[in-house]
């Protein structure tokens, strides 16, 4: 009868110290910022995802993926800027790494120079130099732009495609318009070999579609087929293979 108590009494230690190990989500929540009176809440998302960043990106901001929900700061972490309509840049911010585009085919303004962050622009020469061995004509149209420069165009009577000043990317000089000569920044450009081409090969050189098509509930701005934002080769892999938003990336693999 001893005997058998004690095999009853193992065969419980080994069976509890199994779940330890299986559901290792005790031991991962102490690492994260998170609220000790929604622990069950965190638990409940970590076992269906098993994701533990976006369990507690779920529970502490769960408004993040609503457009227009929040007005805070943006911010920059893992070297990349987040910029949508919740997260602005102060009127005064202007990027230490702007410099003048070169090298690739762009729009020349008269009385106008058009700047670009410098890492974005050795990205983005090294697409355009691959997309001219296949063929394809790209022509940047827009890169950086002022906050000032923003809210002109805000102030525009059809601004449907144009962000509030301090809530566009254009600001941190990372994000390009980019299109063929013919079809400009219109829907247009959209159905173009140009365009197809940058759906498919963009993300090689670190470049994500930023506003795309079925999205536009997380990311707040209709289909740009136009907008292209460099966020590196590692970002924009995940995202193209897993079809995400930068929002979606962020609530999924980045802590807010
Ligand atoms: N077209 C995008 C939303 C911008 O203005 O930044
Ligand atoms: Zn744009």
């Amino acid at each position: 009868m001893k005997k058998l108590i004690y095999i009853l009494l193992l065969v419980l230690l080994l069976n509890s110290c199994n779940k330890i190990t299986l559901n290792p989500f005790n031991e991962l929540i102490k690492d994260y910022p998170h609220n000790p009176d929604k622990l069950y809440e965190y638990e409940n998302i970590y076992n269906e995802s098993s994701n533990i960043i976006y369990a507690i990106n779920k529970v502490n901001y769960p408004l993040f993926l609503t457009p227009k929900s929040y007005k805070f700061l943006a911010f920059r972490s893992n070297n990349i800027f987040f910029v949508n309509t919740n997260f602005s840049l102060n009127k005064t911010f202007i990027p230490q790494s702007l410099i003048e585009i070169n090298n690739v085919d762009y729009i020349k303004r008269t009385n106008q120079t058009m700047l670009i962050d410098k890492e974005t622009l050795s990205a983005y020469t090294k697409l355009f130099n691959a997309s001219l061995l296949d063929n394809i004509q790209l022509t940047v149209f827009s890169a950086y732009r002022s906050y000032e420069y923003q809210e002109s165009l805000y102030n525009k009577e059809d601004n449907t495609f144009v962000a509030a000043p301090g809530t566009s990317e254009h600001q941190t000089g990372t994000a390009l318009d980019i299109s063929n000569i013919n079809t400009g920044l219109t829907i247009h450009f959209d159905k173009t070999k140009e365009s197809l081409w940058l759906q498919n090969n963009a993300y090689k050189y670190g470049f994500i579609q930023r506003y795309p098509k079925g999205k536009e509930h997380i990311t707040g701005y209709p289909y740009e087929s136009w907008h292209y934002r460099y966020v590196g080769v590692k970002i924009a892999k995940i995202i193209f293979e897993q079809n995400l938003t930068l929002e979606e990336y962020f609530y999924q693999y980045i802590i807010i």
